[in-house]
């Protein structure tokens, strides 16, 4: 394989240890809002954290990925959400996965 200088790479790979980080979803069930490790999340967020809701449910996550930027405006997930009950139900479904 022809490499080149690693400096040629440097923009693309800044842009991939910049671009889009998100915090892990490992084990997110079992803790609180917006305390995963290694992320500083947004004041947003952890607001959504304090309270009673400290942790994520169904019903939570479910107004969450509707739009995540109206359930918590100033949030750093900044993408549309999903409008399909459908697609909310499957994936929500999915993220059991992400139990301990
Ligand atoms: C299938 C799609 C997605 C799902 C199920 C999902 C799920 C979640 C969940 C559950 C949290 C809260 C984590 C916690 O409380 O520890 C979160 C936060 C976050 N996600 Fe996503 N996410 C999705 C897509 C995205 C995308 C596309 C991005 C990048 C644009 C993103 C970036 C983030 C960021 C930056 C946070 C922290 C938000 C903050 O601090 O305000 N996520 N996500």
């Amino acid at each position: 394989m022809n490499m080149k200088s690693p400096f040629y790479y440097l923009p693309i790979l800044s842009l991939c240890i910049l671009w889009l980080p998100a915090p892990t979803l490992d084990g997110f069930w079992d803790r609180k809002i917006a305390s995963g490790p290694d992320f500083e999340y947004s004041a947003a967020l952890s607001n959504v954290g304090r309270g009673d809701n400290e942790k994520w449910t169904p019903e939570l996550l479910d107004q969450f990925l509707t739009s995540p930027m109206k359930f918590a405006p100033g949030t750093k997930m900044e993408f549309q959400g999903f409008l399909n009950p459908e697609d909310r139900k499957a994936l929500i479904e999915h993220l059991k996965i992400s139990r301990k």
